[in-house]
């Protein structure tokens, strides 16, 4: 039984061939591969788009998904994580699409189920489906991603997506610099770090901006997000007319990430993104169910 918990779980071939699939499909050629499969979605934890965006996925090839509104399950009347996993399991689904607010729970569960189970984004520990779709993303404009340049702007520290990307996008050979504030900063030495977004502006071909995931912080880091905008937001001014592909998980803040000139530029690649997180999703279901 495979799970995909974390971009570790996926060799380096296994990923080409699934970005394959999505490109196929990205061109049209879908078919219900998932036809009577029951795909389960529990989200212990808001999303925007990624719930979404794999309950799409699912109905494209076919598959029935069922979403189990955590605020009205068993959990909030005490039910134990195991017996809610226990429970959805007893209905024999193909999938269970997980997300929590906990890191390692995924993995967790994982123990206790028939059927792969597919992190959505656990805590601040992995969100394996939003790197895949970030490498996709970024191999569409370079095929041949060793090399590139990335720069990693934001709360690195408090952040799922970046912590799958460094791994992912490391391992297809992009050269990462991590961009953050001191008290955003990750304790790991193995990539180039620095404090100042302008000194790199010159050295990258991407640039990937993350929130500032303000619901994980204990206490308000910086004074106010408009000072945090002033020395990180990515405007029009700050990049002047350098190529670079400007990337950006989602839910923006708007001039706080990145500034409204910017995410109508063409060189913003946000709702590509999103629509290739569509593909890639399908590609995953698919490669751990059929
Ligand atoms: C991210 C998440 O929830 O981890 N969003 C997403 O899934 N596209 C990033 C975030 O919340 O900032």
């Amino acid at each position: 039984m495979k799970h995909l918990i974390n971009t570790a779980d996926f060799g380096t071939d296994e990923i080409l061939a699934l970005f394959e699939r999505a490109k196929r499909f990205k061109e049209g050629y879908i078919t219900p591969t998932l036809e009577e499969a029951l795909i389960i979605t529990i989200f212990f934890e808001n999303s925007t788009r990624t719930r979404s965006s794999f309950e799409v996925a699912a109905k494209r090839l076919g598959a029935e998904v069922v979403s189990l509104d955590v605020a009205k399950s068993s959990s909030s009347k005490g039910e134990t994580l195991y017996d809610t996993a226990a429970n959805l399991d007893a209905m024999d689904p193909a999938a269970i699409i997980v997300r929590h607010q906990n890191a390692g729970v995924p993995k967790i569960l994982s123990g206790y189920v028939g059927c792969p189970i597919v992190n959505g984004g656990d805590g601040a520990h992995a969100h394996p489906t939003q790197a895949l779709l970030d490498l996709f993303t970024i191999m569409e404009r370079f095929p041949d991603p060793g090399g590139k340049r990335i720069a990693i702007v934001g709360d690195i520290k408090n952040s799922r997506v970046a912590n799958s990307n460094v791994e992912l996008l490391s391992r297809f050979g992009l050269d990462i610099i991590l961009v953050a504030p001191p008290h955003f900063m990750p304790r790991i030495d193995a990539y180039r770090k620095t404090h100042y977004l302008d000194e790199v502006l010159d050295d990258v071909d991407i640039i990937m901006s993350l929130r500032t995931q303000t619901e994980r912080h204990t206490n308000q880091i910086y004074a106010s997000l408009k000072d945090y905008a002033t020395d990180f937001c990515i405007t029009a001014e700050r990049i002047g007319k350098r190529d670079i592909m400007l990337m950006h998980p989602g839910p923006v803040n708007r001039n706080i990430d990145i500034d409204d000139a910017m995410l109508a530029d063409p060189r913003c690649k946000v709702l590509e993104q999103v629509k290739n997180g569509v593909f890639v999703r399908m590609a995953v279901l698919e490669h751990l169910i059929a």
